[in-house]
């Protein structure tokens, strides 16, 4: 019988204007800055049976399979995305404004990335599960999307943390650039990679009255690696955490792409006019960091942090931005009248082409209107928590073991995800956790639920814990957060070798929540701990 493998022909060897041919899986022959960035468009919020009430928004938005152009030569690419696109829609909420949605999985049954069969909650659930985490949300934990929250297409199966098909998002917080991803058990990291993720903006009034840059001119850019096939489908590792034998596929230890997306196109360039623009930075990969810088030395007015605004503008050349961190910031493009200004990435952990380049600013648009908006010198009252009322500390250890298949895996005090919780805060209570990292690279510690305050950071020895192994914290030896870190956080890096110390407050919910590492190949092999808040 003849094989039709030969058959087979690349329909990605499109020649390009410069004629040459463009090979999705070779980064050197993608012509950079020909796609223009894309705004991912906002949700609009839709009457549910008549349903209508000005104090809430409801939206629906379904999960589903779709081909997606990632370059202007690429043929269109299978992606997962909400409504289906990538990035999906923006969701725009006011501070205390209820908001709804009823996420619905209309997934194909079948996952089109490698499944690793021998990861927690692998065994005995469907392939394509999923369940979406609005990250940075306080929110109440039946809607945070808990990892064993998760549901198949048409809820056909359920996990066993399920309780409800519509979340209920209260906005009971600062303004903020939060993002929804999906969260399912064991396979995070793949329906992320396969595009489940978008921004939800919380504005509220304080913020208005700061005439920041608004409407065009506050821009949302999510930030991801991707690695491609010679077809222009997308690549993901099947088995490359030694050894090589079984299982297969198996997770790899960590993956990163050999290309940067921004916003869904590949290395775009984005015509700016000569004024001030706001641009919410979001870092959506599965576990690259970022080191951000302008190629002409320009200055980021840095505004906020993951979860709000700082007390003060901070001056930036450069700023490290790790898997799931946000920076707000304002770029002056007045000052660059008709230059072109690259976006550099100086975080090259392998080099590789192209990956020193995020995107590139093209300063020659005419100035639509004068530019009212203002880098306010004072920004937001926001209330600090102060350390000296924690009822509690954590010394939390940061390690590595070897699983049964001789495969790396990391651990967050030296548990798997199934052990029981033993990250039980109470209700209304401040905690200091110390993040012990005993790796020699940095990992992106994350807590559901709130946001948190960095008291700063340590290199450790084993003089810094007791007899029982509890770290023992002098406040006055602690080097202090870096200027971007300095305000409300929900992720934080935990530096190799170093102590991270925050301090956060349990304030309003109680409940099931989770506190991982957001690296997602980490997060789904093991990295991940159940959080409960004890209600009193
Ligand atoms: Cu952004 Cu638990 O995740
Ligand atoms: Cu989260
Ligand atoms: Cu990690």
């Amino acid at each position: 019988m003849l094989s039709n493998h030969k058959n087979y022909i690349s329909i990605a060897n499109i020649k390009t204007d410069s004629n040459t041919a463009v090979d999705p899986s070779n980064p050197e022959t993608i012509p950079k800055f020909v796609d223009e960035l894309p705004i991912p468009y906002v949700a609009r919020p839709s009457r549910q049976y008549g349903y209508y009430n000005e104090n809430e928004q409801f939206y629906q938005i379904t999960m589903l399979e779709t081909r997606h152009k990632f370059h202007k030569f690429f043929p269109p690419t299978k992606v997962w995305g909400y409504n289906g696109t990538y990035p999906g829609p923006t969701i725009e909420a006011m501070k205390d404004t209820t908001v709804k949605v009823k996420w619905v999985n209309e997934l194909p049954t079948k996952h089109f990335l490698p499944v690793d069969y021998t990861l927690h909650g692998t065994a005995d659930t469907p392939e394509v599960r999923t369940v979406v985490h609005l990250h940075g949300a306080n929110v109440d934990w039946n809607s945070d999307g808990h990892p064993e929250a998760w549901y198949s297409r048409d809820n056909k199966f359920v996990g066993p943390k399920y309780t409800r098909d519509v979340y209920e998002y209260t906005n009971h917080q600062a303004g903020a650039t939060l993002w929804y991803h999906d969260h399912a058990i064991g396979i995070t990291r793949l329906n992320v990679y396969a595009g489940l993720a978008g921004f939800y903006i919380i504005r509220d009034s304080l913020e208005k009255r700061l005439k920041l840059p608004e409407g065009p001119y506050d821009i949302p850019i999510m930030i991801q690696d991707k690695q491609f096939n010679p077809d222009g489908s997308l690549f993901y590792p099947d088995n490359t955490n030694p050894p090589v034998d079984n299982p297969q596929p198996s997770v790899p230890n960590i993956f990163f792409g050999n290309t940067i997306v921004v916003n869904g196109k590949l290395w775009p360039f984005l015509e700016v006019e000569p004024r001030k623009y706001r641009f919410r930075i979001l870092n959506g990969s599965n576990a690259r960091p970022y080191i951000l810088r302008l190629s002409n030395g320009g200055v980021f007015h840095q505004i906020g942090t993951d979860l709000g605004l700082l007390h003060h503008p901070v001056e930036l050349n450069s700023f490290i931005l790790q898997p799931a961190e946000r920076i707000d910031l304002i770029i002056d493009f007045s000052k660059y009248k008709g230059e072109e200004i690259l976006l550099m990435n100086d975080a090259q952990i392998i080099p590789s082409p192209g990956m020193d380049t995020v995107m590139k600013f093209i300063v020659k648009k005419e100035l639509s209107c004068p530019d009212f908006s203002q880098i306010p010198g004072e920004l937001s009252p926001f209330h600090t928590i102060d350390p000296k009322l924690a009822v509690k500390e954590r010394t939390l250890h940061l390690d590595e073991v070897t699983d049964h298949y001789g495969r790396q895996m990391h651990l967050l005090n030296y548990l798997m995800w199934d052990a029981p919780a033993t990250e039980k805060p109470k209700l209304d209570t401040i905690e200091i956790w110390h993040l012990v990292n005993h790796f020699g690279f940095a990992h992106p510690i994350h807590l559901h639920l709130l946001h948190f305050e960095i008291l700063g950071r340590k290199e450790f020895s084993s003089s810094d814990f007791d007899k029982n192994g509890n770290y023992i914290y002098k406040p006055n030896s602690l080097t202090p957060p870096l200027p971007f870190e300095r305000g409300p956080k929900d992720v934080v890096r935990a530096e190799p070798g170093q102590v991270t110390s925050i301090v956060m407050h349990f304030k309003e919910h109680a409940g099931n929540y989770v506190w991982h590492c957001h690296i997602l190949e980490h997060e789904d092999h093991d990295m991940m701990r159940p959080m409960v808040v004890e209600a009193n």
